[in-house]
C-alpha cells in the first residue's frame, strides 16, 4: 500500500456549503457489536488444528463444519481465569488461579461465532475487531487463518473481507492460548474486551482515521481556537478515486456550529493510504476541564462519485495541557494538582471482563474520593474507559505495555496514540513502567526515544513520561524523558529536581500502603493487614506521609497512588491464603477502605469526618482501642458515649489518634472548622446481631440492551437497620426478570468462594460397539441404498480393524456399519452427540437410514448431533467412505456423548465485614429484574431494578 503525503488545506471557509448533519443511515459505514452468541470451549482438545500448509485447510473447531453444539454459550467480554479455582501452587502475582504453565488444560481455550452476511454486501470491505483478548490469539473466518496476535492488551483488527462468505454464513473461530503471562499481576484470560464487525465501502475513513484537536496561539486558552482536522482515507479499489472530506463540527449543546464545515477533495490513488488536513476555528470555545466535561463532536463526511460513502461522530473536547518543571502541570493554562490512583482492569465477580456500564461505576467511585486522574498501569485501557473519563472528566495517563522500539513493538505504540489521540481525557503517554532490567542502559535510552519520537510525529499535543522507579539518576531513560515519572523515592526527588531543573516531573506511582477493608490487626497467616494506613511495604510510603511531601511541592505536578481498586494479585505483604492485592483505597468491590477519607479529606474541599475502627468489640470491654479521625475539619472532638475523649487540632495533610478503653455504645465526632463552628459530625455505634438483609442496587433503572449492569451492595443490618460490620454470613442469591446474576464479590482478599457459577452440560460417554465394513460402491448421499437401511444383514461382513486403515487403494469406497442400544433415559437429556476419530478421506453419514451429514478431510473429528434420527432400541449408524489415497478408512473409535439437562445453580457470597456485592446484568428485555437475597438466620429481602426500552447498539444476530 502506497501512503501519500499529506497535503494541508486550510478552511477558511467553505466554498461549497452543503448538508452536513447527514443521517448516520445515508452512509454505508455500519459498526456492529459481536459481543453476543459467542461458543465457548476450555482445553487444547485440537492441538493440530491449524496447517499451514495449503490456505483455508485448518481443521478442528477452525473449520466451518465443526459441531459446537455442546460448547458452553457465552457473551464477551468474557474472562475464563475467573472460573477457575484457586490453587496453592498457582502464580502468587496472579492470584493464585489454576492458570499458566503448570495447568496446560486450563490454559487453552476456544471461542466459536457464527453469523449470516446478506449478498448486498459483496460490495463492501468488512472489518474484524477484537478490542482486547488475553492473549496469543489465532483467528480463522471460515476456515482460513486471518491473524496471529500474541499481545494481550492490543487490539486486533484485521480486513477479512476475502475470506467471507457472501449471501450465506461464516464462522470465526478463535484460539486463545493463555500459558504465558504479560505482565506480573492478574490478567484473565480470553476475549475480555469487546468485539465489533465493521462494514464500509471499499473508499472509506481509515480505522482510527480520524484525529482532531485544538491550538491556540502560545497553548493557553484564550480567544479563538483552531482546529486541526486530519482524516485518513483508506482505498481499497484497484483504481485510483476521487474523494471528498467534508467537516463540520457540533457544539456541546448539540447544535452546528455556524461557518464550521469545510472540505478537502483529492484523489486517491488506487491501494493507497491518503491523509486529509483542514482546520477550522472555534471563536469563542467551551474548554473541557474535570470540572466542567463538555464534548464537541466532530462529523466527518465523505464523498465519493456523487455518494456518500463513510460518515463517522468523533467526539473531543477544547483544552491544553503541558508540564512545567517550576509549576507542575498545567491544564487550560492553570496549575491543576493530580490527584491519581493507578488501575488494573479487574474487579469483583468479572475479572478483567468489565461491562462498560461498570467501568462506569468505577470511574465514578473513584471521583468520590477526590481521584481525578487514572494511569492505565501497565497497558493500554479499553477505548470505553477513555469515552468514560472524557464524559466524567477524569484525566487519563495512558500506559504502553513494554518498552521497546521493535517494529511489532512501535506498531502497537502507533495503532494506541491513533486510537486513542481523540479523547480530552489522555493528557500524557506513559512509555512503560519500571523497566528495572534496562532502564539505565543506552539500549533503554535509544528505545525510549523511538517510542517518545513517534508521539511526537502523530500527537504534537501530549507530553511523554515513563514510570521510574529510580533514584536521582539521570541515565538511559531518564536523560531523555520529557517528563521524569517518579514510583516511590521521595528522598532523592528535592536533589534531582536541582540538578535537572528544567525537567518536568510527575508521580507516576506513590503510596502502596497495604489495608483490609474493616480489619484492624495484622494477620498475615490469615492474610489480613489493618486498615489504619500503618503498614507500608519498604519501598513506599503512608498516605500521609507521600500526600504531604507532594502538597508542600507543587513543581512535582501530584501522582498517581498505587492503587484505586484492590486487584486479584500481589498479596503483598501476605501470601497465600490471601489472592488479592490489599493496596487499594477501595477494595476489589469498590467498598472504601478508610484511607478513602483520607484522600477525601485533602482531595476535596467538602467537610469530611470518619471514624475508624466500627465500634463492636464484645469481650475487649475495658481494653484501649485505637481510634483515628480522618477529616478536613481543623480540629476534632471524640466522646463516647456522650464523654469528650478530648479535642485535636487537625494537621493539614494528617490525621488524628485516640486510645480508648472500649464500652459498647456510640463513639462520636465533632469537626470544627477554625472560627469553632461545627462542620461536621459523625458516629460509629455498637450494632445488635444481624437481623435482616439489605439489597442496596447502584441504581434503579437500567438499560434493556443486553449490556448495562447494575450493581447491588448486599448488606447485614441489625434489627435497628444498622450495617453489622462484622457479619460474615454466607447469602444466597436469585434473579428473576429480564436479567442474570453474572458475578459476586466482597472485597475478602482470603475468599476462596467462586465469583461465578456456571452451569455445567452433564455428559455421560458410550463407545459405538462393533463396527462392520464391505467394499462396495456408494452414492455418496442418498439413503437408497440397501446398505445403510436399519434391516440390512451385515453379519457376513469384515470386522473393523483397530487402526481403520481397512481400505487399502486409491479411489475406492467403501460401507462400514454399527449398530447401538439406547433406553428412554438415554434419550431424555438435551442431546446426544457421535463422534469420530476419524473418516479417512471423505465420508457420508447415516442414522436409521437417514443422513446426518458429511465430512472430507480426515484430520477433521468429525462430530453430528443425533437425537432426532434415534429412538429406543436398536441404532444403526452406517458410513460411507471413498478413499482418495494410499490407505483410509473409519476409524472405529466412535463415541456417543449423552449429553443430560444443564445443572441449575445457586449463587452465593459470604458477607466480609458486613458486605457484599452482586452484579446483575439486563438482557435485552424491558421489565423489572427482581433479586432475592436469603441467609440461613437472617430475613431475607428483595429488590427490584427496572429495565427500560432503549435502542441497543447495533449488533449482529
Ligand atoms: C510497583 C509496580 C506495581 C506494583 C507495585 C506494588 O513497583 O509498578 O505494578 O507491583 O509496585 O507496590
Amino acid at each position: 500500500m502506497r501512503r501519500l503525503l499529506a497535503r494541508s488545506f486550510v478552511l477558511a471557509v467553505c466554498a461549497v456549503l452543503f448538508v452536513t448533519q447527514l443521517a448516520p443511515a445515508e452512509s454505508p459505514h455500519e459498526r456492529l457489536s459481536l459481543d453476543a452468541n459467542w461458543k465457548f470451549h476450555l482445553g487444547d482438545d485440537w492441538p493440530d488444528a491449524l496447517h499451514l500448509d495449503k490456505a483455508g485447510t485448518s481443521s478442528g473447531p477452525a473449520a466451518s463444519w465443526f459441531n459446537d453444539n455442546y460448547w458452553r454459550d457465552v457473551q464477551v467480554p468474557h474472562d475464563w481465569a475467573i472460573e477457575l479455582p484457586f490453587d496453592q501452587s498457582a502464580d502468587r502475582n496472579h492470584g493464585f488461579k489454576a492458570l499458566g504453565a503448570q495447568f496446560p488444560s486450563n490454559s487453552i481455550a476456544w471461542y466459536r461465532r457464527t453469523f449470516e452476511l446478506p449478498a448486498a454486501d459483496a460490495d463492501k470491505r468488512v472489518w474484524l475487531t477484537f478490542d482486547g483478548v488475553f492473549r496469543d490469539t489465532t483467528v480463522w473466518v471460515n476456515g482460513w487463518l486471518v491473524r496471529r496476535h500474541e499481545s494481550g492488551y492490543s487490539p486486533l483488527r484485521e480486513d477479512i473481507t476475502d475470506a467471507l462468505n457472501f449471501g450465506g454464513t461464516n464462522t470465526i473461530t478463535v484460539r486463545v492460548d493463555a500459558t504465558k503471562f504479560e505482565g506480573w499481576f492478574y490478567e484473565g484470560a480470553g476475549i475480555y474486551r469487546h468485539v465489533w464487525l465493521g462494514k464500509t465501502a471499499p473508499l472509506a475513513i481509515a480505522p482510527d482515521g480520524i484525529f482532531v484537536y485544538p491550538e491556540f496561539a502560545h497553548n493557553v486558552p484564550e480567544g479563538p481556537a483552531t482546529i486541526q482536522l486530519r482524516t485518513t482515507l483508506l482505498n481499497k479499489y484497484r483504481v485510483s478515486t476521487n474523494a471528498e472530506v467534508r467537516w463540520s463540527i457540533i457544539e456541546p449543546d448539540g447544535h452546528e456550529l455556524k461557518g464550521s464545515a469545510g472540505h478537502q477533495r483529492l484523489e486517491v490513488a488506487a491501494a493507497a493510504i491518503v491523509e486529509f488536513s483542514g482546520q477550522t476555528r472555534i471563536p469563542s470555545p467551551v474548554l473541557w476541564s474535570p470540572e466542567n466535561p463538555r464534548l464537541y463532536k466532530l462529523i466527518t463526511t465523505v464523498a465519493s462519485a456523487g455518494k456518500i460513502v463513510d460518515r463517522e461522530e468523533t467526539a473531543f473536547g477544547i483544552r491544553t495541557v503541558g508540564f512545567d518543571p517550576n509549576i507542575g502541570f498545567l491544564l487550560n493554562g492553570k496549575r491543576f494538582e493530580i490527584h491519581g490512583t493507578c488501575n488494573h482492569q479487574d474487579h469483583a465477580g468479572v475479572g478483567v471482563a468489565i461491562p462498560d456500564a461498570l467501568q462506569e461505576f468505577r470511574v465514578k467511585k473513584l471521583q468520590e474520593f477526590g481521584c481525578n486522574a487514572i494511569r492505565t498501569s501497565h497497558n493500554p485501557p479499553t477505548p470505553e474507559l477513555l469515552e468514560i473519563c472524557d464524559r466524567l472528566g477524569m484525566l487519563v495517563m495512558d500506559e504502553s505495555r513494554l518498552l521497546g522500539s521493535d517494529s511489532e513493538n512501535l506498531r502497537k505504540w502507533d495503532e494506541l496514540i491513533r486510537r486513542d489521540r481523540n479523547h480530552p481525557s489522555v493528557v500524557i503517554w506513559s512509555i512503560a513502567n519500571e523497566e528495572l532490567a534496562v532502564h539505565d542502559t543506552p539500549q533503554a535510552r535509544r528505545a525510549a526515544l523511538a517510542m517518545q519520537d513517534l508521539v511526537k510525529r502523530l500527537d504534537p499535543t501530549r507530553p511523554v513520561t515513563y514510570a521510574a522507579n529510580e533514584d536521582n539518576v539521570f541515565l538511559g531513560i531518564t536523560s531523555v524523558i520529557e517528563v521524569r515519572g517518579w514510583n516511590y523515592h521521595l528522598k532523592e526527588v528535592d536533589d534531582y529536581h536541582a540538578q535537572h531543573p528544567t525537567q518536568p516531573n510527575v508521580g507516576t506511582e506513590q503510596a502502596s500502603v497495604v489495608g483490609t477493608r474493616g480489619i484492624y490487626t495484622n494477620d498475615y497467616n490469615r492474610g489480613f493487614v489493618s486498615a489504619y494506613d500503618l503498614v507500608w511495604p519498604g519501598w513506599s510510603d503512608t498516605a500521609e506521609s507521600w500526600w504531604t511531601f507532594f502538597a508542600e511541592r507543587p513543581w512535582l505536578s501530584g501522582a498517581f497512588v498505587w492503587t484505586g481498586f484492590d486487584y486479584r494479585g500481589e498479596p503483598a505483604p501476605c501470601n497465600w491464603p490471601s489472592i488479592s492485592s490489599h493496596f487499594g483505597i477501595l477494595d476489589t468491590c469498590g467498598f472504601p477502605k478508610d484511607s478513602f477519607y483520607y484522600y477525601q479529606s485533602w482531595w476535596t474541599t467538602k467537610p469530611v469526618l470518619h471514624l475508624a475502627p466500627h465500634w463492636n468489640w464484645a469481650g475487649k470491654e475495658g481494653q484501649e482501642i485505637l481510634v483515628q479521625a480522618l477529616g478536613n475539619c481543623a480540629e476534632v472532638e471524640l466522646f463516647l458515649n456522650g464523654v469528650s475523649q478530648g479535642k485535636q487540632a487537625m494537621k493539614r495533610y494528617s490525621k488524628l489518634f485516640w486510645r480508648v478503653k472500649y464500652a459498647p455504645g456510640t463513639l462520636s465526632a465533632k469537626g470544627y472548622a477554625a472560627d469553632g463552628k461545627v462542620i461536621a459530625e459523625t458516629k460509629v455505634e455498637t450494632t445488635g446481631a444481624a437481623a435482616k438483609i439489605l439489597l442496596t442496587p447502584d441504581r434503579t433503572t437500567i438499560n434493556a440492551d443486553g449490556e448495562d449492569v447494575a450493581v447491588f451492595t448486599v448488606e447485614a443490618v441489625d434489627a435497628q437497620g444498622r450495617n453489622v460490620p462484622i457479619a460474615q454470613d454466607k447469602v444466597q442469591f436469585a434473579a428473576a426478570g429480564p436479567g442474570k446474576i453474572i458475578g459476586v464479590g466482597n472485597g475478602d482478599p482470603t475468599c476462596h468462594e467462586p465469583d461465578t457459577f456456571i452451569p455445567t452440560l452433564p455428559v455421560r460417554n458410550r463407545s459405538v460397539g462393533e463396527w462392520r465394513w464391505k467394499l462396495a460402491p456408494i452414492p455418496h448421499n442418498s439413503s437408497t441404498v440397501p446398505e445403510y437401511a436399519n434391516e440390512f444383514d451385515d453379519s457376513t461382513w469384515a470386522k473393523n480393524t483397530a487402526d481403520g486403515l481397512t481400505i487399502e487403494q486409491a479411489n475406492t469406497t467403501a460401507i462400514f456399519r454399527a449398530h447401538f442400544m439406547l433406553t428412554e433415559e438415554d434419550l431424555s437429556g438435551r442431546g446426544v452427540q457421535i463422534r469420530f476419530t476419524f473418516c479417512d478421506d471423505d465420508g457420508w453419514y447415516f442414522v436409521n437410514n437417514q443422513f446426518v451429514g458429511e465430512s472430507h478431510d480426515w484430520t477433521s473429528k468429525p462430530s453430528f448431533n443425533i437425537k432426532k434420527y434415534l429412538h429406543i432400541g436398536d441404532n444403526v449408524i452406517a458410513v460411507g467412505v471413498h478413499n482418495d489415497g494410499s490407505t483410509g478408512g473409519l476409524n472405529p473409535n466412535v463415541t456417543l456423548d449423552l449429553v443430560g439437562q444443564p445443572t441449575t445453580v445457586q449463587w452465593s457470597r459470604s458477607l466480609f465485614n458486613g458486605l457484599a456485592q452482586i452484579i446483575v446484568q439486563s438482557t435485552r428485555d424491558a421489565g423489572e429484574i427482581k433479586l432475592t437475597a436469603t441467609a440461613d438466620t437472617l430475613t431475607s429481602s428483595s429488590a427490584i431494578v427496572k429495565t427500560q426500552p432503549c435502542t441497543p447498539r447495533p449488533f449482529v444476530p
